[in-house]
């Protein structure tokens, strides 16, 4: 049975490693506010299960999974700023609680931390190790850029939608499962076919948190319920909801779009878009990637009882609230 309270509480209990000394306070004191504050751990733990389905022990790959979290957190400070994103996990985001300034350079310093563990890799494997990482860390930073893109156009479709969150998110979740792939030897064919799987829960998971942005419990979220409405960003909910539109609803969305009263904004554009059924058909297309997914994950060349624990991590993915 997979646990993933057993690989939480793993990554949790290895975040120490992550070196941040005292001084200057203003540098490292974010960096272990916003690491201790919470967060599900996903990539980690992705990086955990490439490595156990190729048969290497988790406790082998540590480095380089705190590597992937610290990647994370450090886009998460950044894109906190460029969403003005006043909470995340529920604890006021790093830019609130400190300034932009700070949020930017203790963001710059995780980058750089997180090389300097994923350094540690064995020297062998060390050039596949920094390809991937390097190459995915463009591609988030290209998909941030065409998001921040997206706030100001009224013509993206749903193709270029998908791309954008390939970019923005699977590519760092198909990196996570490689990188612990790589270092237990997987073969090319195999970690061709476990990238695939990455990227496609990836696609489904930033549909889920699109969702989530203007659906969750706000008690339970973590992060401002309605944000992505309020910055105008091209959810696959917004898309979807044009999409299904009539003449007279894109005119009210339009509207919507310069609304001035936030809280009217998210109750009126939530109101359309249950009209729509906008929240069924993105439920929909999430469902579409997590068969993908689990069409890649059935190509790998491992028993079936290895491909338990990766197949139960994304069930949980498709079904979490948070
Ligand atoms: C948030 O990621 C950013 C996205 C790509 C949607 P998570 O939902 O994994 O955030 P934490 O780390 O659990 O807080
Ligand atoms: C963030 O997407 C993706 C990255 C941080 C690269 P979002 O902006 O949707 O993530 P949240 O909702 O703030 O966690
Ligand atoms: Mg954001
Ligand atoms: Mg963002
Ligand atoms: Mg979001």
């Amino acid at each position: 049975m997979f646990e993933l309270k057993e690989y939480t509480n793993f990554i949790e209990s290895h975040l120490d490693e992550i070196d941040t000394p005292l001084e200057p306070r203003d540098l490292y004191d974010p960096i272990r506010y916003f690491l201790n504050i919470g967060g599900k751990r996903i990539r980690p733990i992705l990086t955990l299960l490439g490595a156990e389905l190729f048969g290497m022990k988790k406790e082998d790959v540590i480095p380089q999974a705190l590597s992937v979290e610290v990647f994370h957190n450090f886009t998460l400070i950044h894109d906190d700023i460029m969403d003005e994103a006043p909470l995340r996990r529920n604890q006021p985001t790093v830019h609130e609680k400190w300034n932009t300034n700070v949020a930017v350079l203790s963001g710059d310093v995780m980058l750089i931390k997180a090389y300097q563990l994923l350094c540690k890799a064995p020297p062998e494997k060390l050039p596949e190790v920094l390809e991937l990482f390097n190459n995915t860390a463009v591609e988030v930073c290209e998909g941030q850029q065409l998001d921040m893109d997206f706030e100001s156009r009224n013509d993206v479709t749903i193709s270029e939608y998908i791309e954008m969150i390939r970019l923005k998110t699977s590519v760092l979740l198909g990196a996570a499962l490689n990188l612990g792939a790589i270092v237990a030897g997987a073969s090319k064919e195999d970690k061709k076919h476990l990238y695939a799987f990455g990227q496609n829960i990836g696609i489904a998971f930033q549909i889920q948190d699109d969702i989530l942005d203007l659906y969750a419990d706000p008690e339970k979220f973590g992060k401002q319920v309605g944000g992505d409405v309020i910055s105008n960003k091209k959810t696959v909910l917004q898309l979807t909801a044009i999409a299904n539109s009539n003449k007279e609803q894109r005119e009210i969305l339009k509207q919507l779009h310069d609304e001035k009263n936030l809280e009217v904004k998210i109750q009126k554009t939530r109101e359309l878009f249950d009209q729509v059924k906008a929240k069924a058909d993105c439920q929909e297309m999430m469902q579409e990637y997590y068969s993908r997914a689990k069409n890649s994950i059935e190509k790998i060349s491992v028993p079936e009882e290895m491909k338990q624990n990766l197949l139960q991590l994304g069930s949980y993915l498709m079904e979490r609230d948070i």
